[in-house]
């Protein structure tokens, strides 16, 4: 018999408005939502508190500093990647995509290996075949423009991998998120340990791997993508021009615009806008970037990723429902366009048919707090 899950007295967050009522779900998917809050029996009470879908996060950082819990500490990628699902599902995340960057530099001592990002997915697929996952997981290569390596790590993958999205960065000195040198520096010194005089070296190194390689990275990134059914999304718009290449490769969102101008160019061209969730929980971007409550205010935000903080991706979206006075579209920014903007049509909102990806959470003097997750209607936290 399949397993029902009732979850009565609840808010309901749909799509475009909170709803007192009740949902049902039949093995993993929403069958049933009613505004009727009758005691049924089996039925779990939620005390009038929020049900809301699971939150679904593009791009997070958050598997490497379990990989690597201090500087240079390697972590067993096994274990790793355990306890940053176990650590996502309790911030309310019930689907993943796990940037793994490719593109390396191992003429430098400061660069990981080349076979980083294909190791990391075969612990991670193992996983997810064993069904020792909490939630939904998929893989996100970051492809580093600026490296040595970006090609045949690229062509390390191939369909059987579902490779869903492949952003294309380049973190050159001087360019988009380091086009303040100041910045970079400060960066890449505190982070990096590295001296003035090794930081001098490293970009002078940087800007020459550039020179030889951009062009032809860009290009095999953009390949991988078509070759791999992935989704296109450029990283740290600066310029107009940066987004009119965006529009001319087919990119569907971009993460992390750095300026207003840039953003207001991804409008232009309807490419959703995503930003990360420290810089609207600290109200500022920590590389002095455009601010995240400065677009939302001004209607150019479209996605939420909590980029190195999981447990920020909720609470931004409660930041924005403050904002825009509007519960419903803040929590869109954290579920279903992201979903849409990954391709993932299964997911991200409270319909009829979705999968049975679902939160209960509670405000606090307007903080939230998650109480219970599901995923695919199976109790995770
Ligand atoms: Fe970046």
């Amino acid at each position: 018999m399949t397993v029902e899950l009732i979850l009565t007295n609840a808010k309901l967050v749909l799509e475009h408005e909170v709803r007192v009522g009740t949902l049902i779900c039949r093995g993993d998917t929403i069958t049933e939502i009613s505004s009727s809050s009758s005691s049924v029996p089996g039925a779990i009470d939620c005390g009038g508190n929020f049900i809301a879908p699971g939150l679904v996060e593009l791009h997070t950082d958050n598997l490497e500093r379990h990989l690597e819990p201090r500087p240079a500490v390697k972590w067993p990628k096994r274990e790793a990647v355990l306890a940053h699902d176990a650590e996502l599902a309790a911030c309310g995340i019930t689907t993943v995509f796990d940037a793994m960057r490719v593109g390396s530099i191992p003429s430098s001592d400061h660069s990981d290996t080349d076979n980083y990002a294909r190791e990391l997915a075969d612990v991670l697929l193992k996983l997810k075949a064993q069904d020792q996952l909490k939630i939904s997981h998929f893989i996100h290569l970051r492809a580093e423009i600026c490296s040595e390596t970006l090609e045949q790590e690229l062509n390390k993958f191939t369909k059987e991998d579902c490779v869903q999205i492949i952003s294309v960065m380049d973190h050159t000195p001087c360019a988009r998120q380091f086009a303040n040198l100041s910045q970079f520096r400060t960066y890449a010194t505190r982070k990096g340990g590295l001296t003035d005089e090794e930081f001098d070296q490293h970009v002078a190194q940087l800007k020459a791997i550039s020179a030889r390689y951009s062009v032809r990275h860009e290009r095999a990134a953009c390949e991988a993508a078509a070759r791999l059914g992935s989704v296109l999304a450029s990283h740290d718009d600066t310029e107009i021009a940066h987004v009119e290449t965006s529009a001319q490769r087919g990119m569907t969102f971009a993460e992390f615009p750095t300026t207003m101008i840039a953003a207001e160019a991804c409008r232009d061209y309807n490419i959703a806008i995503m930003m990360g969730a420290p810089n609207l929980i600290r109200g500022e971007s920590h590389s002095g970037n455009v601010s995240a409550a400065e677009l939302a205010r001004k209607d150019l935000l479209d996605i939420v990723s909590s980029d190195y903080v999981p447990a920020a991706l909720f609470q931004s979206a409660l930041v924005l429902g403050t904002l825009w006075d509007d519960l419903p579209r803040a929590i869109k920014t954290v579920t279903l366009a992201p979903a849409r903007a990954a391709g993932l049509m299964d997911r991200g909102s409270l319909a009829v048919g979705q999968r049975a990806d679902l939160i209960q959470f509670r405000l606090d003097q307007n903080r939230g707090i998650v109480d219970r997750v599901w995923s695919q209607g199976q109790s995770i936290f």
